[in-house]
């Protein structure tokens, strides 16, 4: 064995028998060299073995720590389909985010304040002048599935992410909220089970729940998302009907499944015979990098309908989504008809011709760059104002920061604390059907500054958990 080798081993260990805790700093490289008579490479070396296996977490300016362990429901939590009830909590912290008085760390959209931004508006006013100004006529909808020329410029977006696709593979809908809907429509009845990963993006959630399906919730891994040998066991246990997955920058933990996993996850899917309802609204927003690549790019037998927006990438309010949803094309095209006929072809027009102009791949470069950044800076903050059992999770991608805070810490309360206060947050217990995960947080960081509107929210929020602790 290697020096470095045998060091990363002396390290695991401790770690494993938790001699070093999850959140505990590990000595600086200079400290461990001297201590073990070794030179700085091999610590280094070692070091970024143990980083790869997920066990540490380098801190910005800070060192090396001790990662969270992985998520996992609470013990004694059966892994079974269950009912959700999540109450309305979620519709108070996306109408919070109206309220230009909270510090916006609560509802998850992106930054306003973009060039690509207010391109698209100019181009939606140049279509709503041509419109005002058309002579008579009668109006008509853009019937599903949509504008064509959304769907060519959608295509030619898909392909330069290894994503064959044509115009005609697409249906556009109202935000990937609705495409997301309407697969669930296609493959499931009320009383059906549909896989998920746990924690799960609380919208999703609640549209298993108005739909009166169960939901059967996979624990996910902070860094690798679903975990496959979980998803395994549970098909093999229980009837479920589609696997739904948000398997790039995942809202909440911002997990990136591998493209190993991915892989597992269709062997899965075609072993059971199931389709897969992939949520990629965040796929577009990797730090550093190319995007990952999503599901549907793996897929070889069309089980994947694919579901995106411009919410994330752009502006949450466009409501401009899509879904490309494989053999299921013909079920999902008709329900978008049935359920909301049409969406608006003005937006679809703007959309287009924003998606025509290469200024949407400068605006995406401009905004990963920049969520980025605004991480190390909430970061920065966190390690500064708030006590060390709070442990963050770093995404590779997309504007959420998941923390947890040690088990019994009760975030709704925390939440309620912090409206209070004038900041916006979203209590972890809204991620799951059973308040599994109360003890955990989430924060947008896509407007995050180093100033003291955002860093005395920050240091406010440590108050309040100090004070619960
Ligand atoms: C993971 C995830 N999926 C879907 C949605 C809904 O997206 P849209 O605004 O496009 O309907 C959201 C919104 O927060 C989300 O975070």
């Amino acid at each position: 064995m290697k020096i470095y080798e045998q060091t990363a081993e002396l390290l695991r260990n401790q770690i494993l028998e938790q001699q070093l805790r999850p959140g505990d700093p590990l000595p600086s490289i200079r400290e461990l060299s001297s201590r073990l008579s070794i030179g700085r490479n091999s610590v280094i070396h070692a070091y970024m073995m143990l980083e790869d296996e997920q066990l540490i977490e380098p801190r910005p300016r800070s060192g090396y720590y001790v990662r969270a362990r992985p998520l996992s429901p609470n013990p004694g939590t059966a892994l079974e389909p269950r009912k959700v009830q999540l109450g309305a909590t979620a519709l108070e912290i996306i109408g919070a985010a109206q309220n230009a008085q909270l510090v916006p760390l609560g509802s998850a959209d992106p930054d306003a304040r973009c060039s690509g931004r207010e391109f698209f508006y100019r181009r939606l006013s140049r279509h709503a002048r041509d419109i005002a100004a058309a002579p008579g006529g009668n109006s008509h909808y853009v019937a599903p599935p949509g504008l064509n020329a959304l769907r060519a410029q959608l295509a030619r977006r898909l392909h330069s992410a290894s994503l064959p696709a044509g115009a005609d593979d697409i249906v556009i809908t109202n935000g990937a909220q609705e495409a997301i809907t309407l697969a669930l429509l296609a493959l499931a009845r009320p009383g059906d089970t549909i896989a998920v990963e746990s924690p799960c993006f609380y919208g999703t959630l609640q549209c298993i729940e108005a739909l009166g399906m169960r939901a059967l919730e996979i624990p996910g891994h902070p860094q690798l998302g679903m975990d496959m040998e979980a998803l395994a066991q549970a098909l093999s246990r229980w009837q479920v009907k589609a696997i739904l997955t948000n398997p790039s920058f995942n809202n909440p933990t911002g997990a990136c499944m591998p493209t190993a996993a991915r892989h597992r996850l269709l062997r899965l899917a075609c072993e059971h015979d199931l389709p897969v309802i992939e949520d990629d609204v965040f796929g577009e927003l990797c730090h550093q990098g190319s995007r990952p690549p999503p599901l549907k790019a793996l897929d070889t037998e069309g089980r994947v309908l694919l579901c995106s927006s411009l919410s994330k990438t752009l502006d949450s309010d466009i409501r401009i989504g899509w879904i490309m949803p494989g053999r299921y094309y013909e079920q999902v095209n008709y329900l978008k008809y049935v359920t909301t006929l049409a969406s608006p072809g003005i937006l679809q027009h703007a959309a287009a011709d924003f998606l025509a102009d290469n200024r949407y791949e400068r605006h995406l470069r401009q905004v990963r760059r920049r969520y980025q950044a605004r991480l190390g800076l909430l970061l920065e903050a966190i390690y500064q104002y708030w006590p060390g059992c709070a442990l963050p999770l770093i995404p590779k991608g997309g504007f959420l920061c998941w923390v947890e805070l040690p088990p019994g810490f009760d975030s709704d309360r925390l939440y309620r604390a912090a409206q209070q206060a004038g900041i916006g947050i979203t209590p972890g217990s809204l991620f799951a059907s059973d308040g599994r995960f109360s003890h955990c947080i989430r924060l947008n960081y896509s407007t995050f500054e180093a100033t003291p509107y955002y860093l005395q929210a920050i240091e406010a929020l440590g108050d309040l958990i100090r004070e619960q602790l």
